[in-house]
């Protein structure tokens, strides 16, 4: 169609109607290629003014020009209104209520275990404990031989053990705190000590409501000179009535462990039936919390004291069985299992 012999300001009108009626990105794109594109008509008209006589080009011309100035102004002010009402929808949509309460975020809390540990440890502060730390990858010496454990001891046989691949061996996670003596004598030879060690160990073992292959323990030594069963007994004492409460016995009974000499494991009177025997009991009457000891002269040797000189003891404590005990629950894997119903009760 030649333009340049229509009304242009008939064809300028129709255009800016349509342009009106333009709903969206796509009918404005279709608009522009038709209106003023490089084949839309504006374009065409631009050609056909050469075939205009020579005198009406200027003024023909400076009309097209005009027109198509309007209609790119109307084009600009078409795509404004269509972002704004993109705009206004989408805020519509999207309407965010800023007035509203905040959700509060939950409160993390410490982990029934943490929270035993440190009870643990801050009584045993209280008679001089101070907190030593001890590696969860040990040697096989530490862990055993030093312990007075050597290899083929058939007392090995009462931890199965986790072994770390390679090292002919010779490493493994820890079964035991009891590494941790020989470390603390290590060190402050020939100061005095007296030290609890907390932390996990190991041992490759069935998983049942009683026993994880995951636990932990705190450990307890005491090295100085005179030191005797009398200070052990009263330590250990004084340790469950403050941990369990003072209206529960506590009872000495001797036992074996390579690293102690006497060795002696601890009952308390059941927290369940308070003695008179129950299922968790199994009717004894008596619950089982820890193994101890006079340190050994040997793993005294081991740690660098003299046993003509210096003397110890050291305890053995399991932290989620006494934990069971006291808070009554059922099922050690329940503070493996992450479940927070379980773990909010404590936090
Ligand atoms: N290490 C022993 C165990 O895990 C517990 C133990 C018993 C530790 C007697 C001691 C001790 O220090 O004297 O079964």
């Amino acid at each position: 169609m030649d333009k340049t012999t229509l009304d242009l300001t008939t064809a300028q009108e129709e255009a800016l109607a349509s342009l009106d009626q333009a709903q969206d990105e796509a009918g404005l794109q279709q608009w522009r290629n038709t209106v003023l594109g490089r084949k839309g008509w504006i374009s065409e008209a631009l050609k056909g003014l050469g075939k205009l006589p020579p005198a009406e080009r200027p003024m023909m011309g400076q009309r097209v020009n005009e027109v198509k100035t309007r209609l790119e102004a109307a084009y600009d002010q078409a795509e404004a209104r269509l972002k704004a009402q993109a705009l206004a929808a989408s805020l519509a949509s999207e309407a965010v209520d800023v007035t509203l309460p905040g959700r509060p975020a939950g409160l993390g809390g410490l982990h029934l275990t943490t929270r035993t540990i440190r009870e643990m440890c801050a009584i045993f502060a209280d008679m001089g404990f101070q907190v030593y730390r001890s590696p969860n990858v040990e040697t096989d010496d530490l862990n055993f031989t030093l312990l007075n454990l050597p290899p083929h001891h058939p007392a090995r046989d009462m931890q199965d053990t986790f072994h770390v691949k390679g090292n002919e061996g010779r490493v493994v996670l820890r079964t035991q705190t009891s590494p941790g003596q020989i470390r603390a004598m290590r060190e402050y030879h020939p100061e005095p000590i007296r030290i609890v060690v907390p932390g996990m160990v190991f041992r490759y073992e069935q998983v049942t409501v009683r026993s994880e292959m995951q636990f932990h323990q705190v450990e307890g030594l005491a090295v100085g000179k005179h030191i005797t069963m009398a200070d052990l007994k009263g330590t250990i004492r004084n340790f469950a009535a403050r941990f369990f409460g003072s209206q529960y016995d506590v009872r000495f009974r001797p036992s074996y462990f390579p690293f102690t000499e006497p060795s002696m494991e601890v009952d308390i009177e059941c927290i369940v039936c308070g003695g008179v025997g129950c299922r968790i009991c199994k009717h004894s009457g008596w619950l089982e919390i820890l193994g101890s000891g006079m340190v050994h002269p040997d793993v005294l040797r081991n740690g660098g004291y003299d046993p003509d000189i210096y003397s110890g003891f050291a305890w053995g404590m399991g932290v989620e069985r006494p934990a069971i005990l006291k808070y009554r629950i059922d099922d050690i894997r329940l503070f493996y299992a992450n479940d927070l119903r379980f773990l909010e009760q404590y936090a």
